[in-house]
């Protein structure tokens, strides 16, 4: 009760303040070893970028600008695509992250009541934790800085505390014997009260052992001024950025732990939590149950009452309610299954609609397909959609039983009702209640069996004897 309305209150204090947040995205990502620029490595189904960008929103962002490499063309396109409005600004040098974040002067000179300064490769801060960072900015604070407490704080600035107040930060390479003893860590990101930013940061200098201008010198120059500066507590685990491909794995492991969770407290059974992988988007409704060994890609939707059994891959699908898919099923951009239908073992969708009640239970392709309510996929059928140059579409109306083993080649159609004999290749549209049969004619030879066989083994004994 305590916690609710303490954080309700946060949000109505900060709920009427403009944020800027500013993003900073520069580097080559090197230790990636990668073509692709770092902060586009997805994890969860979205880039890191997208991430950060979602967390900014989150916490009320009315203006966000992205600081990038610059010529990293597709990292633009992806701001454009996350957050369309954003604005880019090219860091021409990689002078530090006080100079990173005057790279978007203009931003900062636009004011805002608050600024929030987040990293493009620090992909698991929530929009929750923005929105504490940006809080005490609200009660009067200049500066706000996110801390947590490292078992080994190597590599990480030091937050110096006296009498109980912060008074700097000490990056590693500066620091004393006795200040690398601190184990209250910086963890980067850092909320600026708006109208305090531009003063502080263009006073950074850059006289340090790295020769670059530190952003968390704004908190020393805070305490010079007399201005209040706050420490946020923060999960180390939340704070992690990612440098290279192990610490991705980290990231993506972390952000797994978490969406299984909201998964299962918003009332999914997840049998063995740790073999399934979710995307940030994955909606799961209601007494979903999901088998071991399945993944959700990008853009699920699973309804109430929905069995996704093991070894099932999804991705762009929606379910309705009662739907059930797998073991083995594979469910392609674009696959809507309608109340209580079902697919079975090895059936892949794309682009295609299974109504309600209709099932193919196996080993079945359903792609640019419309498949009825109540329609019966025999096993083996596949919508022959594509004529290597084109796509075509299928249309199998309500009630319609399409025998094991046939070939749709689209465009095609079967009327409702419609019964399509096994084995058939359909080739055109059959009427409405017609059955339809399209394969050679089956003829019977009396009598031939035995001898055809002592013929054949008399080739392989043929054959063994020259040494063949
Ligand atoms: C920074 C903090 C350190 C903190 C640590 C937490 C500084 C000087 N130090 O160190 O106190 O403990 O984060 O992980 O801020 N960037 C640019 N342009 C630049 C420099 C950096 O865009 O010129 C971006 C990087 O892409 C990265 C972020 O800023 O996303 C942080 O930079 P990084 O070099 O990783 O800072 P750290 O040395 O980790
Ligand atoms: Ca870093």
């Amino acid at each position: 009760m305590t916690a609710q309305t303490s954080i309700s209150s946060v949000t109505a204090r900060t709920g009427e303040r403009s944020l800027t947040a500013i993003v900073l995205a520069a580097g080559k990502g090197t230790r990636m070893r990668s073509d692709l620029p770092k902060v586009l490595h997805a994890v969860a189904g979205r880039s890191m970028l997208g991430h950060v960008l979602a967390a900014a929103r989150e916490a009320g962002a009315t203006r966000i600008a992205v600081v990038v490499e610059p010529g990293q063309e597709a990292v633009a396109a992806e701001i454009a695509r996350a957050a369309p409005g954003a604005s880019v600004h090219p860091q021409i040098e990689r002078l530090g992250t006080a100079h990173a974040v005057l790279a978007a002067r203009e931003a900062l000179e636009a004011g805002s009541d608050d600024v929030v300064i987040a990293f493009g490769d620090t992909p698991l801060v929530t929009g929750a934790t923005l929105t504490r960072l940006r809080a005490p900015l609200a009660d009067g604070a200049a500066v706000a800085v996110l801390a947590f407490t490292a078992e080994n704080p190597a590599g990480y600035g030091r937050v110096l505390v006296q009498d109980g107040r912060v008074v700097a930060i000490r990056e590693e390479k500066d620091a004393s014997a006795e200040e690398r003893a601190v184990t209250l860590c910086n963890a980067g990101l850092m909320a600026l009260s708006g109208p305090h930013a531009l003063a502080l940061l263009t006073r950074i200098g850059n006289a340090n052992a790295a020769g670059e201008y530190y952003l968390p010198d704004a908190v020393g120059l805070a305490v010079d001024d007399g201005l209040a500066v706050a420490v946020v507590p923060v999960d180390e685990a939340e704070a992690q950025g990612v440098n290279d491909r192990v610490q991705l794995g980290v990231a993506e492991a972390t952000i797994q732990a978490r969406l299984r969770r909201a998964a299962q407290i918003g009332g999914a059974t997840l049998v063995a939590p740790e073999t399934v992988f979710l995307s940030v988007d994955t909606v799961l409704g209601r007494d979903v149950l999901v088998e071991p060994h399945v993944v959700f890609g990008p853009h699920v939707i699973v309804g109430d009452h929905c069995v996704i059994h093991a070894f099932s891959h999804l991705e762009g699908a929606t379910l309705a309610r009662g739907v059930q898919i797998g073991p083995y099923a594979r469910l392609r951009p674009g696959a809507v299954l309608e109340t209580g239908s079902r697919i079975g073992n090895f059936v892949e969708m794309k682009n295609a609609r299974l109504g309600e009640g209709a099932k193919a239970n196996h080993l079945t392709y359903l792609g640019d397909a419309e498949i009825g309510p109540g329609a019966n996929v025999g096993a083996g059928t596949i919508t022959c959609n594509y004529d290597g140059v084109n796509k075509h579409r299928t249309e199998i109306g309500a009630g319609a039983f399409i025998g094991s083993n046939t070939a749709l080649v689209a465009p095609v159609s079967v009327g409702a009702g419609a019964i399509v004999g096994a084995g058939s290749v359909i080739t055109t549209p059959v009427p409405a209640d017609a059955l339809a049969i399209a394969r050679s004619r089956q003829r019977i030879i009396e009598g031939v069996a035995g001898g055809m066989r002592a013929g054949l083994q008399a080739i392989k004994a043929a054959k063994r004897s020259a040494g063949l």
